[in-house]
């Protein structure tokens, strides 16, 4: 990567915080300091946020790598520290979570509210004989049984497994079998796009290829019909009617507490492994830091789905084990219009925003005047997570939704680190649009070339990270080696080179002159044109900053003179002329652009304008699929892409020469 472009060293663009919120932020600019001086002892302190019932011997064994032990000897609760503390505390009566219907309908669940519910389903969870040493499948709708349901499964001690509830029946039973779950929690259904959208016919169908499921509970959403079998049981005919009495007992810090299954590029998915007390010690202090939460005032809302890492450390273990206020969504952002997400922030009041660049684009697309139309003064933090966000995108967050005056976190971090890894502080740094900027007070990051050596500033490699952490993964679930493999081989002891143990993220990434960080997406994502590197991510930002462009994507096909050319899939802001010679001029507009931004190396084979862009369900950009199409290849594996009728119109376009 020695010759990525040099565009994104230049951003001259800053935004220093707001000077109220940094003379009250939770974290100052000291704390990089003295994670730096003693990093343990950071962690250590970090740690005494939550409460223990026994006080561990030593912060971090690391005499075996690359398997960490954090908090050795030390035992807690983690429901515990999520819900009967605040109650204990006397703040049972504060609203933990404003739940939001798609259709509507609402919820409002107080600490106590809380407390009750989640004692009952751990009574339920005994009864139907789960506890310590076992796994749970949950595959629900974002209602707040998903959230009580993680937190029951916690509180005795059984290891969950969420699965997103938009997967298919051969990804929930692969997913069921590989952590040989005993129960399935699910729901008749959940309301998508206006809609009733089924769940239980799926379970159904993984269960009947699952012989170590033993009971179904089944919470009742929609009412639709269900079939019924004799491993099912009613939530509200067991959880509803079970003791709200519940006493928690304590569990070693390193117990597993939940596997995420992540597809990775190739393979079968990788139950990612979390443990109990470094993971709740790292997203609870993320969560308080990044978003400068102050419990009492702040309504917080992240709007992710509770199937991915973000909804399990950012909607239930770190909001609730600080205590915060948060709004849950269950829907769709366009239902019953485009402006859902707006009304939500009004009504509710939101102070603090944690979204996705993929959202944000949208928004975008969808015109600025949906979000002008709403009060969003009540909005004092933004954040952004899921992939890298083009500076234009960021630009149009700041602008249009914290209307010049909120600063904006952009959080890398994967599934596997458990919690947030680099980010601005927002009392602290000064942002530049596009930028994750520096690594945490107590997180090593780097960028080293492909000998593991640093890179110096204006340089660029892979993002690796140098010592351990307190929420990284413990393993791959059941397969060791997996583990070693993929994330310890690429470098230092793990490569048989040095004494270090260095984590390969797999991503992409630069120091600007400044020594900030920026993210180029994974590192299978690089093309190689005439010799040089260039960043899909880099090439795509450069399109979006044309004012024509709500998004884009781009792929490197193989090409006969170049080794790769790129091809990049753009679709156009809504009130943009496409037809005939207007699309021909834009096109032709849009290729110098990129090679006026970025240098004539960059500069697209070819643009296709396309109405919609194939993704996962979890908003990333289906790069392979796009090259299949670029290299006129019939498609492959789509049983991830989250709406396939979007592929048939990429085609179409392509064959006419669109
Ligand atoms: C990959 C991890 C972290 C929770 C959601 C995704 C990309 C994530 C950023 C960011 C640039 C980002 C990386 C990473 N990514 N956040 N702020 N800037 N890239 O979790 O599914 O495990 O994916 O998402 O490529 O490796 P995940």
């Amino acid at each position: 990567m020695s010759e990525t472009l040099a565009n994104l060293s230049s951003e001259s663009r800053q935004f220093p915080p707001p000077e109220a919120l940094a003379a009250a932020a939770n974290v100052k600019a000291e704390a990089y300091e003295e994670a730096a001086t003693d990093r343990l002892a950071f962690w250590a302190q970090q740690a005494e946020r939550l409460t223990w019932s026994k006080t561990w011997d030593q912060v971090l064994d690391w005499s075996n790598p690359p398997f960490a032990k954090w908090f050795v000897g030390g035992e807690l609760n983690i429901a515990y520290n999520c819900v009967d503390r605040h109650v204990e505390a006397g703040r049972g009566d504060k609203v933990a979570i404003h739940w939001e219907g798609e259709p509507g309908d609402t919820r409002t669940i107080t600490y106590a509210e809380l407390l009750k519910l989640v004692s009952q389903a751990a009574n339920t969870l005994t009864d139907l004989g789960v506890g310590a040493g076992d796994r749970v499948a949950i595959y629900l709708p974002m209602i707040p049984e998903a959230a009580v349901a993680m937190l029951a499964c916690a509180r005795v001690g059984a290891t969950h497994s969420v699965v997103f509830g938009g997967f298919s029946v051969s990804a929930l039973s692969t997913r069921i079998q590989d952590a040989d779950a005993k129960l399935v929690i699910t729901a008749d259904g959940g309301y998508r796009r206006g809609k009733p959208s089924a769940l239980k016919p799926t379970v159904d169908e993984a269960v009947a290829q699952c012989p170590s499921i033993e009971n179904v509970l089944v919470v009742r959403r929609t009412g639709q019909d269900v079939a019924w079998t004799d491993k099912d049981k009613w939530w509200h005919e067991t959880v509803e009617q079970a003791s709200p009495e519940h006493k928690a007992q304590p569990f070693d810090a390193e117990h597993p507490l939940f596997i995420l299954y992540t597809s990775g590029t190739t393979g079968k998915p990788k139950g990612i492994l979390h443990t109990t007390g470094g993971y709740l010690t790292q997203v609870s202090y993320t969560h308080n830091a990044v978003f400068d939460l102050k419990p009492e005032t702040d309504v917080y809302w992240c709007t992710a789905d509770i199937g991915w890492v973000t909804g399990h450390s950012y909607i239930v273990y770190g909001p609730l084990s600080n205590g915060a206020t948060q709004v849950m969504y269950e829907g769709t952002p366009d239902t019953p219009g485009r402006d859902r997400f707006w009304q939500i922030v009004d009504k509710y009041k939101v102070s603090i925003l944690y979204t996705a660049p993929t959202l944000i684009r949208t928004m975008m697309k969808w015109g600025d005047d949906i979000p002008a139309g709403y009060d969003l003064s009540s909005l004092r933090v933004l954040g952004s997570v899921g992939e890298p966000i083009n500076p234009e995108a960021w630009m149009w967050y700041r602008e249009n939704i914290g209307r010049n005056r909120t600063p904006i976190v952009d959080t890398w971090w994967q599934t596997e680190t458990g919690g947030v890894m680099i980010s601005p502080l927002p009392g602290v740094t000064a942002t530049k649009p596009g930028s994750a900027m520096t690594a945490l007070p107590g997180i090593t990051a780097d960028v080293v070339d492909d000998q593991a050596q640093s890179v110096p500033n204006g340089g660029g490699g892979f993002l690796v990270l140098r010592d351990p952490w307190p929420s990284m993964l413990r393993t791959i679930w059941g397969d060791d080696k997996r583990f070693i493999d993929t994330y310890w081989s690429r470098f230092g002891a793990g490569a048989g080179t040095g004494d270090e143990w260095i984590y390969f993220a797999g991503d992409g990434a630069k120091k600007d002159d400044d020594g900030a960080l920026w993210l180029l997406g994974r590192v299978d994502d690089v093309m190689l044109v005439s010799g040089h590197n260039i960043s899909t991510t880099e090439v795509e930002s450069a399109l979006v900053s044309h004012p024509s462009v709500a998004e884009s994507a781009v792929v490197g096909a193989t090409d006969p003179t170049t080794g790769q050319a790129i091809v990049a899939f753009v679709i156009p802001r809504g009130n943009v002329d496409t037809e005939g010679e207007a699309g021909e001029q834009l096109n032709v507009e849009l290729r110098n652009h990129v090679a006026k931004t970025l240098g004539p190396i960059a500069k697209p084979r070819q643009i296709m304008l396309v109405p919609e862009l194939p993704k996962t369900r979890s908003g990333k950009i289906m790069r392979r699929l796009l090259k299949d199409v670029a290299e006129n290849r019939s498609l492959g594996d789509v049983t991830t892409l989250q709406d396939s009728a979007v592929m048939d119109l990429i085609s179409k376009g392509m064959n006419t020469g669109k």
